[in-house]
């Protein structure tokens, strides 16, 4: 485990924070860290910012979450990985669709193919305070497309109805998303009558990160080892697609919408 400093600390919402830290490893876009949170809890988190600086946006939901977001720049956290797989970017237009925190772990992504891709980002959240790097979007050089929930910033409406207008007019060769599950299925579904592929990237509670506890299992799938980055068709027919994950103590349990 790597120890590092927080270098850089930056309030992107009420609940959100990105938090910088020396990298000193490779990582590509798609790929998750497992971070230390000293005392407390390893929790795993998508790489906002991959580079000499490495980063990560956290939304506060629980005690780990919480307890990071206490942390102050110059506090330490230990860092695994990364891990998992990455987006494998296909086709010259792109349509990235995000949905909350999900921007996050599609950020690098859009920031490696814009430079030889045309690309669409369509970033959503329940109101205009709530939606992440739309500037770091815009600076890119991808085109920014809004959608708010509440209608105070961009298309009144979920991203993903959004997403379906910008089908209806753009030729799209493939289109990226993460975000809660009932988006990403709608993306899919979305992908399938466009005749477009769509890759999502998957979450579940993770212990070890590395396919060995079983704690990300999903339908046959380790989340962590098979993915988190899936072919759409991959996990939609699964009985636990924006259905089911597992505990703390591996109980098969409701998905909480939004998470
Ligand atoms: C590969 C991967 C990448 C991730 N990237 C990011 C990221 O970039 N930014 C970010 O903010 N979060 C990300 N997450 C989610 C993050 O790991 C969890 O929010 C965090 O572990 C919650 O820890 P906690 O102790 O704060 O919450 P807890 O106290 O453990 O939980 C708080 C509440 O959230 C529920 N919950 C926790 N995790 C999940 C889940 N995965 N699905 C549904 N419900 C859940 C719990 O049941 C509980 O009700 C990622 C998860 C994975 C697997
Ligand atoms: S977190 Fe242990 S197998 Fe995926």
């Amino acid at each position: 485990m790597l120890i590092r400093k927080i270098e850089k600390i930056v309030t992107e919402s009420h609940h959100t924070k990105s938090f910088y830290f020396k990298g000193g490893f490779d990582a590509n876009p798609g790929q998750f860290v497992m971070i230390w949170i000293p005392g407390v809890d390893e929790i795993p988190m998508g790489l906002s910012t991959i580079g000499e600086t490495m980063g990560i946006t956290v939304h506060s939901v629980g005690v780990a979450t919480e307890k990071l977001h206490s942390f102050n720049e110059g506090d330490k956290i230990g860092i695994r990985g990364p891990y998992g797989n990455s987006f494998d970017i296909q086709g010259s237009k792109l349509l990235v669709i995000a949905g909350g925190t999900g921007i996050a772990s599609l950020m690098p992504v859009v920031e490696v193919a814009v430079k030889d891709r045309d690309v669409d980002v369509a970033i959503g959240a329940l109101t205009k305070e709530e939606l992440l790097f739309a500037r770091r979007v815009e600076d890119s050089g991808a085109n920014l497309k809004l959608a708010t929930d509440d209608g105070s910033e961009g298309f009144h409406g979920f991203v993903s109805d959004l997403a379906g207008d910008l089908l209806s007019e753009g030729d799209y060769d493939q289109m990226l998303t993460c975000g809660p599950e009932a988006m990403m299925k709608k993306v899919i579904e979305l992908g399938r009558e466009h005749n477009v592929r769509t890759q999502v990237s998957m979450e579940r509670f993770m212990r070890c990160g590395i396919g060995v506890c079983g704690s990300c299992a999903f339908d046959g799938l380790r989340i962590c080892a098979d993915g988190p980055v899936f072919d759409g068709e991959e996990v939609y027919g699964k009985g636990d697609f924006n259905k089911h994950r597992r505990d703390p103590a591996g109980k098969r349990t409701p998905l909480i919408p939004n998470l």
